[in-house]
């Protein structure tokens, strides 16, 4: 098969352009011959995020170190300014960036107006929470994607806390509107979703409210917040009971502080990679400086419950001293047979970011792969099942739904195709690795998308390919 997809993507290059990306025109992936060498990825953008957030709460002034530079993080920046911090960016050689943050602390904070969320659900649910206790009159705005997806999860919890804030829309989309302040006070809240934007807005909510307040999950989703918060003094406490259900407390008012932070490289980021180097018949790629906080981490250990072969190398101090607070490692990757696997819920949702990915690999693996629980990607940045199910059916995929659940035949030759990415980033990388492995030419619609998390990710993939 390796010989055969050879000599086909040969003919293939010597025709065409190995990628051809121009604004939103469609960009062509073309089987690769091999896949090899180093990458440094995106910094983290959930860390990005908070650290930003974290910077505009503390009074005084915090380095940040190796932000991602997608449009999300980006659009967090602008609010982060907007609220009234001083910002300084500057660029990296790694495509990343560095962030200098001044700030008077959150309750110097006074803003009244729009604040554009761009197509990020953290910016918004985050600073949603942020904002429930400041002296704030704010529409917060996203792109027809966000306004599109579910707020009631933070209007919920928010308003009983005692937050003015509301939703443009009777269904709970739309967008959010928070006056304030309000005095707030803790609550004790259990969230059927097991979401880490949710937790978070409310903890960012408890920040000013009187009393402990503790958040109740179906499991434990990730866990930035805690870790950084706790890195900034504020008094956190997080446990999973016996039933597997996790529980997080912070006791409030409590004051942020300024404290720098190096942000790892993106592990949902790095998903990408380990799927194109495990299915790749002839890969090998080292992945620089990877987050792998165990809630995050899942779709390396379900990968390699398929039998892919990563290698964990150096791994990092988990402790606070070196700015990280995260443990981090470089990853190496090789190619290997994958066998199918169950993965329950509670591995969907602590790999739902990876999962559009993982059922790629799960086209190249022996047997029958099944994704259980899977509901909660309707509501990201697209209807990732829906996506996903049109998409790698089209590049030939044996790919079903059933109700929540995702179900995988492999092994499958992937034929290549068109393909609409629905103008999200995470659909478009998928598609994008999936082309690196195809008999022909893969080509997605709409997939300057993948600024949103990953400016470089068409150059790393001509970069690592040949
Ligand atoms: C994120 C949490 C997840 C994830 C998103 C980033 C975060 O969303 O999908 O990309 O930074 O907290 P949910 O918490 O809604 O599942």
């Amino acid at each position: 098969m390796a010989g055969q997809l050879a000599a086909r993507t040969r003919a293939l290059v010597s025709r065409l352009p190995l990628v051809r990306s121009r604004d939103a025109l469609p960009v062509d992936v073309l089987p690769a011959l091999r896949l090899g060498g180093k990458l440094t990825l995106p910094g983290d953008k959930s860390i990005s995020h908070r650290a930003l957030m974290l910077a505009l709460l503390a009074e005084g002034e915090t380095r940040i170190t190796g932000a991602g530079d997608g449009e999300d993080v980006r659009s967090t920046a602008g609010i982060v300014t907007a609220l009234g911090a001083d910002v300084l960016r500057t660029r990296r050689p790694d495509r990343n960036v560095d962030y200098v943050v001044v700030s008077r602390g959150a309750r110097r904070v006074r803003f009244a107006g729009d604040l554009w969320c761009g197509n990020s659900g953290t910016t918004m649910r985050l600073v949603a929470g942020i904002l429930a206790g400041l002296d704030v009159n704010a529409n917060l705005d996203g792109d027809a994607s966000l306004e599109r997806r579910p707020m009631s999860r933070v209007v919920e919890p928010l308003r009983a806390m005692g937050a003015d804030i509301e939703a443009g829309q009777p269904d709970g989309t739309g967008g959010l509107a928070v006056t304030g302040p309000r005095p707030l006070r803790a609550i004790d809240w259990t969230t059927p979703v097991a979401s880490a934007q949710v937790k978070s807005s409310i903890l960012l909510a408890a920040l000013a409210a009187q009393g402990t307040t503790v958040v109740r999950q179906p499991v434990p989703t990730r866990d930035h917040t805690e870790r950084m918060l706790r890195a900034r003094g504020v008094p956190v406490r997080s446990r999973v009971e016996a039933d597997g259900s996790s529980t997080v407390e912070l006791d409030g008012p409590a004051t942020v502080r300024a404290v720098d932070q190096v942000v790892p490289g993106d592990p949902s980021a790095a998903a990408f990679w380990l799927v194109a180097g495990s299915i790749h018949p002839d890969a090998e790629l080292r992945i620089r400086g990877v987050g792998v906080n165990p809630t995050r981490r899942a779709a390396i250990d379900l990968l390699r419950r398929m039998g892919a072969s990563i290698e964990e190398d150096g791994v990092g101090a988990e402790g606070d001293g070196d700015g990280v607070g995260e443990p981090i490692a470089d990853l190496v990757v090789r190619s290997a047979a994958l066998e199918g696997i169950e993965v329950s819920p509670a591995e969907t949702a602590a790999a739902i970011d990876e999962i559009p990915v993982l059922c790629l690999a799960a086209t190249q693996a022996r047997g029958r792969s099944v994704i259980r629980g899977a509901g909660e990607l309707r509501h990201k940045e697209s209807d990732r099942i829906a996506g996903i199910v049109d998409g790698l059916g089209r590049l030939g995929a044996r790919i079903t739904a059933d109700g929540d659940d995702l179900v995988v035949d492999g092994p499958v030759r992937l034929c290549g195709g068109t393909v609409d990415s629905l103008g999200d980033h995470r659909l478009a990388m998928t598609f994008a690795v999936a082309g690196l492995v195809a008999t022909d030419r893969t080509t997605i619609q709409d997939a300057d998308s993948v600024g949103i998390s990953y400016p470089g990710f068409f150059a790393d993939l001509e970069r690592i390919r040949s």
